[in-house]
């Protein structure tokens, strides 16, 4: 490919060079090229529900990283595990309990600095359960009807609970309760990212102004598929495991997962068609958000591939190049649960620090 029309491809799939405005509610973005703009407040979370895979990695906590590394010193940053939504599907507390420790050794494990940002546990916020209560009188159940996470998650389930309906309010009330401006999070939430949006208008509508509209920030791999059904997501609760690598796997159960990938019978060059080639093309995005390459780059880099072997060879190399590092911290950090409570403990009183100010606001607004 010529040089220009790679710098072309690149630009369009990356659109690092769109600067972020008030304007932009989604955008593609890579933190170490765009501005976030100065006094924001970058908020995400995750569910602790296991272990954290490669989706989550590369569309969600890797972005978390780079914004806590090239975010202006102004800006907050503020990063929790949802256990409040995690017991939407209800678990043993015991699950909780170590998916949570889990889920914070992860964030740390994948270089978030708990020095620059604040890590915390939803449930440690009454303020969280507050706001949900005030924006739960907001939200029409015509819309919350329409999530298509909410219709997905509650397939198959015999009953399925109000809390699991009512999930994406209080994922409004996580945001908004830090009057967030940025929210870095893969694809599948851009639906509960707009309906954020809605909640925030109509309380600014109802009660006056007070929120700016969050802008959902989406990573260049804001979506990592299934390795056994492309078509999917990759997902912690994927029935077959070998959908999913997570980042403690070892080498081997790595090898042995990508050897499983479903690709096809193609072997002659391995191309991007997520129409026609969709395992070859979720293994070439998962290369390509990993090396931070366009996918021009990567397929410039395995054009003189000839069999499948050498493809997954390369995809396995790549992989775990990238979660060594992790994989090594996970491990460490995880056995050290005094040290993990103790950062917990400090992102919880930084966090209520600000969440209670601005509970106190939102209360008196609504006439309490
Ligand atoms: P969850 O595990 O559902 O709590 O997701 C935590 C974060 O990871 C959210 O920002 C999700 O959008 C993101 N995420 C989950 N699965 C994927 C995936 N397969 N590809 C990209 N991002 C994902
Ligand atoms: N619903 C999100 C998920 O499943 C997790 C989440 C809860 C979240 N509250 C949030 C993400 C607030 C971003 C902001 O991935």
């Amino acid at each position: 490919m010529k040089p220009q029309a790679s710098i072309m491809a690149h630009a369009a799939r990356n659109l690092g060079q769109i600067r972020l405005n008030s304007t932009v509610k989604t955008t593609s973005y890579d933190p170490r090229k765009q501005e976030i703009p100065e006094h924001s407040t970058l908020f995400s979370m995750i569910q602790p529900t296991g272990m954290f895979h490669l989706g989550n990695y590369l569309g969600a906590v890797r972005a978390w990283k780079d914004l806590t590394d090239y975010a202006p010193d102004s800006t907050k940053l503020i990063f929790g595990t949802a256990d409040l939504h995690a017991i939407t599907i209800p678990k043993p507390a015991k699950d909780i309990r170590k998916f949570r420790s889990e889920a914070i050794a992860s964030i740390l494990a994948s270089g978030v600095n708990h020095e620059r940002a604040i890590i915390y546990h939803q449930s440690a916020l009454p303020e969280h359960a507050e706001l949900n209560w005030i924006l739960s009188t907001l939200a029409g159940t015509g819309y919350l009807n329409r999530m298509t996470q909410w219709k997905s998650k509650s397939e198959g389930l015999d009953n399925s609970s109000l809390g699991l309906f009512a999930y994406p309010v209080l994922q409004a009330a996580d945001i908004l309760l830090f009057k967030s401006t940025h929210v870095p999070v893969g694809d599948d939430q851009v639906q509960h990212l707009e309906l954020c949006r809605t909640l925030a208008e109509s309380f600014n509508k109802q009660f006056g102004k007070t929120f700016k509209l969050p802008t959902t920030l989406l990573a260049p791999t804001k979506k990592i598929l299934s390795l056994r059904d492309p078509l999917k997501k990759m997902s912690k609760s994927d029935k077959d495991q070998n959908a999913t690598i997570y980042i403690n796997e070892t080498s081997d159960e790595i090898a042995k997962k990508i050897k499983k990938a479903v690709t096809d019978s193609t072997s002659t060059h391995f191309n991007y068609d997520p129409e026609n080639r969709p395992g070859v093309s979720n293994l070439i995005n998962i290369i390509s958000g990993i090396q931070r390459k366009s996918i021009q780059e990567v397929e410039s880099d395995i054009s003189d591939f000839k069999d499948h072997k050498t493809f997954k060879d390369y995809v396995c190399y790549v992989i775990n190049e990238e979660i060594n590092e992790p994989r090594r911290k996970f491990e460490e950090l995880v056995q050290n649960s005094n040290y993990l409570n103790k950062i917990v403990q400090e992102g919880n009183e930084k966090a209520r620090a600000i969440a209670s100010v601005n509970i106190k606001e939102f209360k008196q607004k609504v006439g309490f």
